[in-house]
C-alpha cells in the first residue's frame, strides 16, 4: 500500500483538489482535514469513479470500509499489532447487466492504486475457459488463467456452474484448483466469483470450504425504473444526444414493462445500453432517408427511433 501515515506520496493529489466538490455534506465530513483527503485520496478517486454509476449503494459502502480496513491494519502492522487476515477474494451477487464486471474492472485498479496488487488487469472467465475434456487438462487450464491473473483480479462469471455436474464433474477440479491458488498465492491475484444471487448461496452451501475464503460479499440488485431512467438519460448525455420528451416518456412506459415481464433475467444496465446503441443506429438511417443533417437533427434522438416491437435487443 503506498499511502502509510508514513509515506505519503503527492500521486494524485492534483486530481483531489481538482475535483473536490465541497457542497456536499458528506463529502465535507467524512475526513476532518484537508490533509486527511489527501492522504487517502486513493479513495476519493475510486469514488469520485463510483459516483458516475447509478445506484450500487452497497459497493460504494463497501469499498469504503475495504479501504478502511486495509489501511487500518497497516496502521495496526506498523504499531506492532496483531493485523486480520486480509484475504480479499470476493463474492458477487446479481442478475445480468447490473454491474458487477464493471465494478470488478474498477476495483482491479482500485486495488492496483492501493498497492495491494501489483498490475490492477481484470482476466474475465466462465467455465469453459476453467474446464477442460480430459483429467488433468482442468488443473492445467485453470492454472494457466490464474497465472493470467497475476497480479490483477480473476473475475469467474456464473461460477456456480463449476458446481454443475457433481463430483465427477471436472468443474471440481477447478474450484479445488482455484482454491489452493487462493490459499498458496494469496497476495499475488484476487479472485471474484459472480453469479446470480440465489445460484451463487446454493453453489456457496454445496462447497463448505468455500465461504470463509470470501470475506467479502457484495449484492448488486435489478435497478428500479427510475435508475434505468438515470442510466439512460447519462449514457444519452455520454454520447451527445438528446431525448425528445416523448421519447422519454416512452422509453420509461416500455422499461417499466419489461422489467416487471422479463424478471430475473432481465439484463438491466446492459439492455439499456444496447437499446441506446439501436436507437443511435435508427435514428442514422432516418437522417439519411430524411436528408437532413443540421446540429438539431444529429443531436435529438426521437420516439421513432425506439421501435420497441420490432427490437432486435433481448432485454
Ligand atoms: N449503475 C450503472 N450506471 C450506469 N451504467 C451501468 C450501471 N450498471 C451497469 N451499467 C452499464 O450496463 C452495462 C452492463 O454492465 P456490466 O457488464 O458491468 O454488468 P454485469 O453485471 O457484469 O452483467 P453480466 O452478469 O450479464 O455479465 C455496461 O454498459 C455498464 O456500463
Ligand atoms: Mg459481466
Amino acid at each position: 500500500m503506498s499511502q502509510t501515515p508514513s509515506s505519503s506520496s503527492v500521486k494524485g493529489r492534483i486530481n483531489v483538489i481538482l475535483h473536490n466538490k465541497p457542497n456536499k455534506m458528506e463529502e465535507e465530513t467524512f475526513f476532518h482535514s484537508e490533509e486527511e483527503r489527501e492522504k487517502h485520496y486513493v479513495l476519493e478517486k475510486m469514488e469520485r469513479e463510483l459516483k458516475k454509476y447509478v445506484g450500487l449503494d452497497e459497493v460504494k459502502r463497501l469499498i469504503k470500509e475495504v479501504y478502511a480496513w486495509i489501511y487500518i491494519n497497516q496502521c495496526r502492522t506498523e504499531q506492532g499489532l496483531r493485523a486480520s487476515k486480509q484475504a480479499l477474494h470476493m463474492i458477487f451477487k446479481g442478475n445480468p447487466g447490473t454491474g458487477k464486471t464493471t465494478v470488478a474492472r474498477l476495483i482491479a485498479r482500485f486495488f492496483r492504486d492501493m498497492n495491494v496488487l501489483s498490475k490492477g488487469q481484470l482476466i474475465e472467465a466462465e467455465r469453459a475457459d476453467l474446464v477442460g475434456e480430459y483429467i488433468g487438462h482442468t488443473a492445467q487450464k485453470t492454472r494457466e488463467l490464474i497465472k493470467k491473473a497475476q497480479g490483477g483480479v480473476l473475475f469467474v462469471d456464473e461460477a456456480y456452474s463449476l458446481a454443475r455436474g457433481g463430483e465427477k464433474d471436472f468443474g471440481k477440479e477447478a474450484i479445488d484448483t482455484l482454491v489452493k491458488a487462493m490459499e498458496d498465492q494469496q497476495h499475488e491475484f484476487v479472485l471474484i466469483l459472480a453469479g446470480y444471487s440465489d445460484e451463487m448461496d446454493y453453489f456457496l452451501s454445496l462447497n463448505p470450504g468455500l465461504p470463509s475464503r470470501f470475506p467479502i460479499a457484495m449484492d448488486f440488485p435489478n435497478y428500479t425504473t427510475d435508475q434505468l431512467m438515470q442510466i439512460v438519460k447519462n449514457m444519452v448525455k455520454e454520447r451527445e444526444y438528446q431525448l425528445t420528451k416523448r421519447a422519454q416518456h416512452l422509453i420509461r412506459e416500455h422499461v417499466t414493462k419489461v422489467r416487471q415481464y422479463e424478471g430475473r433475467t432481465f439484463s438491466n444496465g446492459r439492455y439499456i445500453r444496447n437499446m441506446i446503441e439501436e436507437a443511435i443506429r435508427r435514428q442514422a438511417v432516418r437522417l439519411l432517408q430524411e436528408g437532413s443533417y443540421s446540429r438539431e437533427a444529429l443531436l435529438l434522438l426521437k420516439a421513432e427511433d425506439f421501435h420497441f416491437e420490432s427490437s432486435n435487443v433481448k432485454p
